[in-house]
């Protein structure tokens, strides 16, 4: 499955995403594999309509209120929707 979701991410033309540190997932209390999994999912997903949202354009706070629209749009499983949650609110707070 991950290398589904590079794959994806690659193809995603072009977005920088920034990449998740282990800095950012001991701040978090995060593995840094699911916050890896979700910027993959971030540009696999949420590129189709627009460009894929950098995780600094909003704050911590409004990214769960955004998903729970763009979840919907996107066809986001329940795992996939926490992911992506968590590595845009991760990454909204650095
Ligand atoms: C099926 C198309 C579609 C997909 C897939 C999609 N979006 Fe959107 N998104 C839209 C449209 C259309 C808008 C324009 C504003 C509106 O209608 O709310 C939007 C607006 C947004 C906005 C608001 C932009 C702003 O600055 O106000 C954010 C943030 C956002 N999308 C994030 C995401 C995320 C995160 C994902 C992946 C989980 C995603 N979108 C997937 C269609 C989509």
């Amino acid at each position: 499955m991950g290398a589904v979701l590079l794959a994806g991410m690659l193809a995603g033309c072009g977005t920088s995403l920034p990449v998740a540190t282990s800095g950012d997932a001991a701040r978090a209390g995060i593995q840094l594999a699911d916050l890896e999994e979700g910027r993959s999912l971030v540009a696999a997903k949420c590129g189709s309509c627009h460009r894929p949202p950098v995780p600094a354009a909003h704050h911590t706070a409004d990214w769960p209120r955004m998903l729970d629209e763009m979840a919907a749009r996107s066809h986001l499983d329940l795992a996939q929707r926490h992911l992506i949650e968590q590595y845009l609110v991760t990454m909204a707070a650095r």
